[in-house]
């Protein structure tokens, strides 16, 4: 096992910490504002969750953390809501949230990581605050790939395209190449699920649980077929506002997904029918919380809330759907782990040179 402490800021409920653990990487700590990913981030891993803005956390902290761990590893997902293509028409330049990608900056500045790894929409990479962090980096000293990845191609069972960045001092980190040998469909993923009814949650597990449906929805998605819009409803179902002309240019709502396709991008409302294509392919209902959870590469037995807890579609909604997909947590792993081998001696040579106390002693264990 090589010899990295890995911090995850704006860690939610630790898709990509469950990812890099799964690689290989020690992860001893994610920090995240939102005191409900406590429960499944620390009950999954093996790390502790700091309920703090990560504007307040300092370079001693993150010294604090890392202890003497020959590999430092900052990995940052700081919330894409800024750099969504929807929300830019609400959210200005001036909007604190923009500020977040400063603030894992100013953390890499004042605490020089071996590596850097980050998580966003690919849009980000348009935006000035994008542009001033690769910059940051490079005159640091860190070589830096960024990449626009199809996580379908990767085998996790939904499309969703993220940028990501790796930076190392040790040269360029590279991911894995994509295959469509990968792909991976809906029915593979969920399609053994016990089957339920809308406002409804399965017995042996609170999770699979379907959002009520109003009598209208109920009869709209029975109307409605695999991979199919609105459009095939009739009439007296179409919503007021799709009936107008301004209206017809939304038919990405309402929709039930395919069995034979990776699912469409799951939002933080992926509970919700006319959210999104979230109908479950042949059941009457959106799909659940569990099956949102999988379609994001979760394993099936993720604990999101404590046993007896209560299940709130809002704030899992917003966990499962803002996490970076495990699936991808472990291609960001493996890349990371695979570049450290290759640069293992390299760095045995760095860590006696910098500690001679660990003269001697194995980076590789
Ligand atoms: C895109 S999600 C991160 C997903 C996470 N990396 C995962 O894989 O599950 C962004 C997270 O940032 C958190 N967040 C937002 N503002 C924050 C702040 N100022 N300090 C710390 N966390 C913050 C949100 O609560 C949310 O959980």
């Amino acid at each position: 096992m090589l010899d990295t402490a890995c911090v995850d800021l704006f860690c939610g409920a630790g898709g990509l910490t469950h990812g890099l653990i799964s690689e290989g990487i020690n992860v001893v700590a994610g920090v995240d504002v939102d005191e409900v990913c406590k429960h499944p981030f620390e009950f999954n891993n093996s790390a502790i969750f700091i309920n703090e803005d990560v504007s307040n956390i300092t370079a001693k902290n993150l010294d604090a953390l890392f202890g003497g761990a020959a590999i430092r590893i900052l990995a940052g997902c700081a919330p894409c809501q800024p750099f969504s293509t929807y929300s830019q028409r609400y959210e200005t330049i001036g909007s604190p949230r923009w500020g977040l990608l400063y603030q894992f900056s100013r953390l890499i500045k004042t605490s020089q990581p071996d590596i850097v790894a980050m998580e966003n929409v690919p849009s980000v990479s348009r935006h000035a605050v994008f542009i001033d962090f690769v910059e940051a980096l490079q005159k640091m000293g860190y070589s830096v790939a960024q990449d626009i990845v199809d996580c379908s191609l990767y085998g996790l069972p939904q499309s969703r395209k993220r940028m990501v960045l790796l930076a190392s001092r040790l040269g360029g980190v590279q991911l894995a190449a994509p295959s469509n040998d990968q792909i991976m469909t809906v029915r593979e993923a969920i399609g053994d699920l016990p089957a339920i009814v809308d406002g409804e949650a399965h017995t042996a597990d609170p999770l699979h649980i379907a959002s009520k449906l109003t009598d209208l929805n109920l009869r709209r998605i029975k109307a409605s077929r695999p991979g199919g819009t609105w459009r095939d409803w009739p009439k007296n179902l179409v919503a007021e506002c799709h009936r107008r002309d301004s209206g017809r240019t939304y038919p990405g709502v309402y929709g039930r997904m395919v069995w034979d396709s990776p699912s469409p991008t799951l939002t933080t409302q992926f509970y919700g029918f006319g959210n999104g294509r979230f109908g479950h392919p042949v059941q009457n209902r959106a799909i659940s919380l569990r099956e949102g959870a999988i379609l994001q590469g979760f394993p099936r037995t993720y604990s999101f809330v404590p046993e007896g807890g209560r299940v709130q579609f809002k704030a899992l909604g917003r966990m499962i759907g803002n996490a970076v997909p495990v699936t991808l947590g472990k291609l960001i792993g493996k890349a990371i782990i695979d570049h450290l081998g290759y640069h293992s001696i390299e760095l045995k040579v760095r860590s006696e040179r910098d500690c001679p106390a660990h003269a001697g002693q194995a980076l590789v264990a």
